[in-house]
């Protein structure tokens, strides 16, 4: 038997920033203020990443380059590296990643890459508690409830069950 099926995810977009609630727009002032951190010598992106807590703290992060390239570390992991190491039993409920060019604050909201996405997966799955995820763009703000929306079918813990011979 052959199966099609088909998944669908969903996110609300947002004209202007100020449409937010306002838990939320401070998160972005975080991330933007994080991003004015970021060590982007080679690109000249500044990422930064802002993750709220259960209990009401704010972590953030900064995508620090590397002259070795793939040594450098993106916002999102920054931040939650940080609030994991630092807040263990704290969940994340929400992470704002915003981004600036030489030109400012970057028009399209940004979109966290692969191993970002994976990352946010694990610590869903480690917490139990899904993250509202908002890409926030000078105007622009894209938000996501959950990284299911963002990584359809993700490898997580539940791969690892497997039964070895
Ligand atoms: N970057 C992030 O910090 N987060 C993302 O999700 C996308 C990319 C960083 C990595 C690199 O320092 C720069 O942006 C350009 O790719």
């Amino acid at each position: 038997m052959i199966r099609t099926k088909k998944i669908s995810f969903s996110y609300t977009e947002y004209e202007k920033t100020e449409e937010l609630d306002s838990e939320s727009l401070e998160l972005v002032r975080a991330a933007r203020d994080a991003a004015l951190n970021a060590y982007a010598p080679y690109s000249k992106f500044k990422v930064g990443a802002a993750v709220r807590l259960e209990s009401g703290i704010i972590v953030r992060g900064a995508n620090v380059e590397n002259a070795a390239f793939p040594s450098g570390i993106c916002a999102e992991r920054s931040a939650l590296s940080n609030s994991v190491s630092n807040h263990p039993d704290d969940k994340p409920v929400a992470i704002v990643i915003a981004s600036m060019t030489e030109d400012g604050i970057t028009t399209d909201p940004p979109s966290p890459c692969g191993n970002c996405r994976q990352v946010i997966s694990e610590e869903e799955s480690r917490t139990g508690t899904r993250m509202k995820i908002i890409l926030s763009g000078k105007n622009k703000t894209i938000v996501v409830d959950g990284i299911n929306n963002l990584l359809p079918l993700q490898f997580d813990r539940n791969n690892l069950k497997i039964n070895l011979p």
